[in-house]
Parts: C-alpha cells; sequence; structure tokens
C-alpha cells in the first residue's frame, strides 16, 4: 500500500513511524513533512490547504491511501475532493469536520445527541460583550468560534483579561465563544470512526499550558502521557458509550457521517464526563505517545477507516506499560517563536520533528514554535518520564524550553476522580 500522509508535525512523524514498521506499507510520502519525515518519507513541498494540488500529488504518486493529519485541510474540504477523484482516504469531509471547525456546529451535535458538554454563549457583537460576561464566571473561558490551533483559548479568573481576549477577537472580525468552566481532569480519547463503527485508542493527557504546575498562556500542547492509571475502565466505557458513540451516530443521521479520527476532549468531574471540545483529526502531543504503544498494523487501521471496513479490523492490539511525550518548544513560543537555530541530538532516538526544516547542506534547524516532541516509553509512567527527560537531555536548541513536569501529577497521584 501506497501512502500519503498530510501535514508536517509531530503527529504526522509518528504517524509515518507507525505507517513505517506496517508490513502492508510499502511507500510514504509526506506533504509537506519536515526535517525528521525526510528519513521515512519522501517530502513533497505542496500547499495542503489546497484541493487541487494535494489530489494532483496523490495522483503523482499513486496513493492508495491518504491519511491527513491537520485540521485546516479536512475543515476545507480536502479529504472530500480526494473521495471524489476515487482516493481512500482517512479524514473527515468538510461539513463533519464542523465538529471542530464550528463550535456551534458542535455545540448544536452534541444537544442532538444529548452530550453533556459546557454551557455556552456566542457574542458577535461587541456591544453584547459586557452584559455576556455577566453570565459567566468565576472562571471565564474565552474562545474563538473557529480553528486556533488551541491558542485561541484563555480560562482565566480574571474578568478584564477575558474581556480583553473577547474584544481582541471581535475586533479582528472573529465571533467568540464564552464557555461556563468545566471542573476536573481532563482526558483526551481518540477513536477511529466509520459511521457508526467506533474503535477507541487508550486514553491520554494532555498539558496545555506553557509552564510547569499548569502555568502561563494556553499552547497548542506541551506533553502528554498514556495510560492515564487514575482513569477507570468503566469511565473510558462511559466516554464511548455517551460521548463518542451518540455524536457519530448523530452526524450519520445529519447525512455528514464521520470518517476518520473523532478526538473527545472531556474534562471528568463530579457527575462524570463532559465535552470540553471534539477535534476531527488525531492530537498533538497525544498521538505520539499514543501511537508508541500501538502494536497492531496502523497502515491497516487508517485503511479499514477509509474504506468504510472498520467493522471487520480485528481489536487493537496495545503494549504494556506506558509513554510519554515532552515538546521541545523555541524561545517565546507560545509568542512569535525565535526560529532558524541549528538543532543538536535531533535524529536521536524517540525524537520526533514538528518545527524543523533541513537547510542546504543538511542540518536541522527550528521552524517553528513547537519545535521536537521527545517521546519515551517504559514499563510503567515512571519509566517513560525518565526515558523521555533523559532523551531531552541530549537534546541543543539555543533559547528552547519544555515542561519538566509531564505526568507527574498522575505519578504522585495528585489526580483523583
Ligand atoms: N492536544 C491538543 C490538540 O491536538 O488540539
Amino acid at each position: 500500500m501506497r501512502v500519503l500522509v498530510i501535514g508536517s508535525g509531530g503527529r504526522e512523524h509518528a504517524l509515518l513511524i507507525g505507517l513505517a514498521k506496517d508490513p502492508s506499507v510499502t511507500d510514504l510520502h509526506v506533504a509537506p513533512g519536515n526535517a525528521g519525515t525526510a528519513s521515512l518519507a519522501t517530502n513533497h513541498a505542496v500547499d495542503v490547504a489546497s484541493a487541487p494540488a494535494v489530489v494532483a500529488l496523490a495522483q503523482q504518486v499513486a496513493a492508495d491511501l491518504v491519511v491527513i493529519g491537520p485540521e485546516v485541510p479536512l475543515v476545507l474540504g480536502v479529504a472530500d475532493a480526494l473521495r471524489e477523484a476515487g482516493i481512500a482516504t482517512f479524514g473527515p469531509g468538510a461539513q463533519a469536520a464542523q465538529i471542530e471547525g464550528s463550535k456551534a456546529f458542535a455545540k448544536d451535535v452534541m444537544a442532538a445527541a444529548g452530550v453533556r458538554t459546557a454551557h455556552s454563549e456566542i457574542v458577535d457583537n461587541p456591544a453584547q460583550l459586557d452584559a455576556a460576561l455577566d453570565r459567566f464566571g468565576p472562571t471565564w473561558v474565552v474562545k474563538d468560534d473557529g480553528l486556533a490551533a488551541g491558542k485561541g483559548v484563555v480560562v482565566t479568573a480574571d474578568r478584564a483579561a477575558a474581556r480583553d481576549h473577547a474584544a481582541e477577537l471581535l475586533e479582528t472580525g472573529h465571533p467568540v465563544l464564552l464557555e461556563s468552566f468545566l471542573d476536573g481532569p481532563e482526558v483526551s480519547l481518540f477513536s477511529f470512526v466509520d459511521g457508526e463503527t467506533v474503535v477507541p485508542l487508550i486514553p491520554a493527557q494532555d498539558h496545555k499550558r506553557v509552564g510547569d504546575n499548569d502555568t502561563g498562556p494556553n499552547t497548542g500542547g506541551m506533553g502528554a502521557y498514556t495510560p492515564l492509571p487514575w482513569l477507570p475502565d468503566t469511565v473510558t466505557a462511559q466516554i464511548i458509550d455517551d460521548v463518542v458513540k451518540p455524536v457519530a451516530a448523530e452526524l450519520a443521521k445529519r447525512g455528514t457521517p464521520f470518517s476518520g479520527l473523532l478526538y473527545a476532549g472531556l474534562a471528568i468531574g463530579k457527575d462524570g464526563p463532559a465535552v470540553v471540545e471534539f477535534n476531527c483529526r488525531f492530537g498533538d502531543p497525544e498521538t505520539q505517545a499514543v501511537l508508541a504503544l500501538l502494536k497492531s498494523p496502523l497502515g491497516q487501521a487508517l485503511n479499514a477507516t477509509a474504506t468504510g471496513t472498520l467493522d471487520q479490523l480485528p481489536p487493537l492490539e496495545w503494549a504494556d506499560g506506558a509513554a510519554v511525550t515532552v515538546v521541545v518548544a523555541a524561545e517565546n513560543y507560545p509568542g512569535t517563536p525565535r526560529t532558524g537555530d541549528a538543532i543538536v541530538g535531533a535524529d536521536a532516538d524517540g525524537v520526533l520533528h514538528a518545527g524543523t526544516k533541513l537547510d542546504a547542506d543538511g542540518t536541522v534547524l527550528s521552524s517553528g514554535g513547537r519545535v521536537l516532541a521527545v517521546v519515551g516509553t517504559g514499563v510503567d509512567l515512571a519509566a517513560a518520564r525518565a526515558q523521555a527527560y533523559d532523551r531531552i537531555a541530549g537534546i541543543k536548541l539555543p533559547g528552547s524550553h519544555f515542561r519538566t513536569d509531564i505526568g507527574k501529577a498522575a505519578l504522585e497521584g495528585r489526580i483523583s476522580l
């Protein structure tokens, strides 16, 4: 099977590592890719937001399967264009991708499916902002009602900070979503979804704030671990039965069945799981940890989802133990990152590339905010953390920073339901 992966982050590098291990995968291509993916696949400098360009590339490399990593091409209908060209594609069409692309759409689907989520209001008129803010608090959750790569979300107990963020979004023409704050530890549960068939992966937890102990601004994700020692299997089953399956069924009922990876981001509160957000693709950096433990052939699972045969896929098999991803971010991330620095240690084991590129003489340079995703595995969370941080010790990138506490609260038994 010839596979083309779309995207250039740590998630796509992890997908390529998994695909390269699948004996049914003969040939790997990626667009645009990064310095790390170049050693596993052929990188193609193609605009992945352009459906005609992606279709042309898929035809040129005779792809049997296209796997779309990021949300932007999905929301723009690149999967629809590939399917119309007769190419099996992992990733939802534009309408089902609205589960991530429009928070208002996601709320409507959840209401129809009877799924618990935060109370929310959309504000698109600055004159209504103050009255709307008064209906929320004492913790305000202010989101961009569109794609914002996690960075558009502000969670704060400071009303003035909430107001400033909302006003800034409105000034730039973005409707604002205000939400009630959901308490409780967060879980990311990914599922392969093919219409009403749902095959869950193992639950993971992201760390969204930039600093240790969940301080500083939100980011696209600074690290993750899996599995979650504090999450009972009964709660995972509840998430699948009460959240993922009803949403998949509702999308199918609307005539826009989901095909691909449905990411449920949840808070597990006193009354059980409630949805913080849905995403229409693999999460980053949870994917790097989750796929590190997958023993089943990844290409066959993605292909079964893409070809509508997920119900015939043998049960997924997982390695025992744990996996941890720690993101190495560029100086100033999540603000405008410093780029263009040479990285030492970028080709070591467990070092996945996110924002990197090769210069003309083959040196690996930083080229984005989240630069590397370093993965450790081990018999348990302590061992996986130790390996991830050992690996990070071998990396040199001027000005870079990473969290030192990924998975630490779970390890120390400080997360409970
Ligand atoms: N882990 C956050 C995201 O992928 O959106």
